[in-house]
This record gives structure tokens, sequence and C-alpha cells, in this order.
């Protein structure tokens, strides 16, 4: 396998993917339904072409030659996610008709069960694999844990903002870790067809990796609660708010789960912190 195609590289979890799989050794395309802009965030060293998961024929036309295709794909709605996961997922797998060899795989989450499907989000995830297993083709998901990557989404002016109770520990795991993973498991021919959990070494509650990020950036943490985060969501009509805030919820009541296979990874909350800190003087 040489040649990979990345749906959603500009996204905050597909960069890290993309230039591991560069490290790598591996060619890698980036599908965009923007190449240019993708070209100024990624660099000269991906093969860039223009496709989105809602045009079958830009797809098929940026796939041909691919050996593998990983989707990183996100959402904020009941209808994004499912246009994201189950629509964008059945057209990828329609583009690739011709191409029966071809792998894919997916980002994921690990809360993606059936049984918490009262979020759209687990849902429409879980839906979107169901149609890679039937579609005969090589696949994997990848089901990680919470990416750290995720605290800094929480900043608001110099504030960092707790939203709802969220004192349910959660083992963070690493942008960069969760990236390794995903190589690896694509280099390992034996390691198709599974559903892959990856979580970080350090299980704490959102409080304590909060407070633990704010003094290290000098932020003052505050809280709000998750119905005050909710109303204004509605009240400033921000989607992304308000999956946060129902995702936190969630999260907080339901958890998530280790499937048969799952991977723990290096990084923990404390060097990811120091990192961040060195990254954002340099
Ligand atoms: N944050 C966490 O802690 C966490 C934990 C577990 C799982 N996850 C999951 O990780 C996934 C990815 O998250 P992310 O933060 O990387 O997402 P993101 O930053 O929102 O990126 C989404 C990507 O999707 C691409 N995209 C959107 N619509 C498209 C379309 N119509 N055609 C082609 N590409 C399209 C965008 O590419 P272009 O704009 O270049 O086209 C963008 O690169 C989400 O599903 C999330 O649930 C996150």
């Amino acid at each position: 396998m040489k040649n990979i195609a990345i749906i959603g590289a500009t996204g905050m979890l597909g960069a890290p993917v993309a230039k591991q799989l560069l490290v790598d050794g591996y060619n890698v395309r980036v599908l965009s339904r923007n190449p240019q802009k993708a070209r100024q965030t990624l660099g000269e060293k991906f093969q860039y072409a223009k496709a989105d998961i809602f045009d079958v024929h830009s797809l098929k036309a940026a796939l041909h030659d691919i050996d593998a295709v990983h989707l990183n794909l996100s959402g904020q709605s009941k209808k994004t996610y499912y246009a994201n996961h189950v629509v964008g997922t059945q057209n990828v797998v329609e583009a690739l008709r011709d191409q029966p060899d071809t792998l894919i795989s997916m980002i994921s989450n690990a809360s993606a069960y059936p049984e918490f499907s009262s979020r759209w989000d687990n849902r429409y995830k879980w839906e979107g694999e169901q149609i890679l297993k039937q579609s005969g083709h090589p696949y994997l998901a990848f089901l990680p844990s919470w990416f750290l990557e995720s605290i800094p989404l929480f900043i608001q002016k110099d504030n960092l903002v707790q939203i709802g109770a969220s004192k349910r520990e959660i083992p963070w795991i690493a942008a960069a870790d969760y990236a390794k993973e995903v190589s690896k498991a694509y280099q390992d021919s034996k390691c198709r067809n599974q559903r892959l959990t990856i979580y970080g070494p350090h299980a704490l509650p959102m409080r304590a990796v909060l407070e633990k990020y704010a003094q290290q950036h000098d932020l003052a943490l505050k809280s709000m609660p998750a119905w005050l985060a909710n109303l204004l969501s509605w009240v400033i009509r921000d989607e992304s708010l308000r999956d946060i805030t129902d995702l936190l919820t969630h999260y907080e009541k339901h958890g998530e789960k280790r499937g048969a296979h799952s991977i723990c990874t290096q990084t923990n909350v404390d060097q990811w912190i120091l990192e961040s800190s060195i990254s954002a003087t340099q």
C-alpha cells in the first residue's frame, strides 16, 4: 500500500494523521472542497485534489488510483452528522465501487455504540461504520477517547470555560499519538476489519485538566452550567456550542466503552500541557 487519500485532512484531527502518514513514507493525497486553502495550511509535500463528499463524481476522480482512504469528518447537528457520516460514507463506497480492495478507514469515537445512540453523533458514526462493514471493502474504524487538542476550544477571551459538571474521568489522548496508531494500523496488513479503541494513559475529569491548562497558560477558569450554555446557544444561534454542551452532558451521563481491540497511548496530560505551552511560545 502506497497511496492514501484523506478526506478531512485540513481538520483538527485529520492534519496530524496526514502528516504522520507522510513521515511514514506514504504518498498522501488531500481531498478538500478548497484545495488551494488546504495547500496553504498543509504545505507542498502533499498531493491535492478537489472533492466533496456529496459529489460522487469528484470523489471518483480523486480516488481512482488510491489504495486507501481515511475519512476524518465531523458534524454539529443531527442533520450534519447524518449527512457527513451516513450519506458521505455511502458516497465514498459508491465512488470506489470498481476498486473493491481499497481500504476505507474512518474516525469514530469511543462512545459510538448503539446503546449510546441517543446522541446523534454516536448513532450516525455507528451507522457509517455499518456501511463500511457491509461494503465488502477492507475497513478500519478508529474509536478515540477525548483529545487534549479540544481543550483550547474552551477558551473565551482570557477565560477557560468549563461547561456543565464534567466530573467523569476521561482517558485523554494526544492527537500526535492517535495519528501514530492510525499509521501503525495501516502498516499492519493483519489489522483490518476492526474497531480500534484508542485512549490515553492518564484518566482525569475535565475540571482537573482545565485547571492544569489554565494555570500553564495564565487563563482564568470559569464555569457555566449546561442549561445556561444550551440556552445561550439558542440565543446566539451557535450550533457548535449547542453540540458541545450536548456532548458533555451525554458523556457525563453515559461515558464511553473499551472494545475488544484497545490501544493505550503514551503522552500523558502533564506532558501534553507542557508541550502546548512550549509550542505557544515558539
Ligand atoms: N475532539 C475530540 O475530542 C474527538 C474525540 C473523538 C472523536 N472525534 C471525532 O473526530 C472527528 C473529526 O474531528 P475534527 O475536529 O478533525 O473535524 P474538523 O476540524 O471539523 O474537520 C472536518 C473536516 O471535514 C472536511 N469536510 C467537511 N465537509 C466536507 C465535504 N462536504 N466534503 C469533503 N470534506 C469535507 C473539512 O475539509 P475541507 O474544509 O478542506 O473540505 C475538514 O477538514 C469528528 O467526527 C469528531 O467527532 C473528536
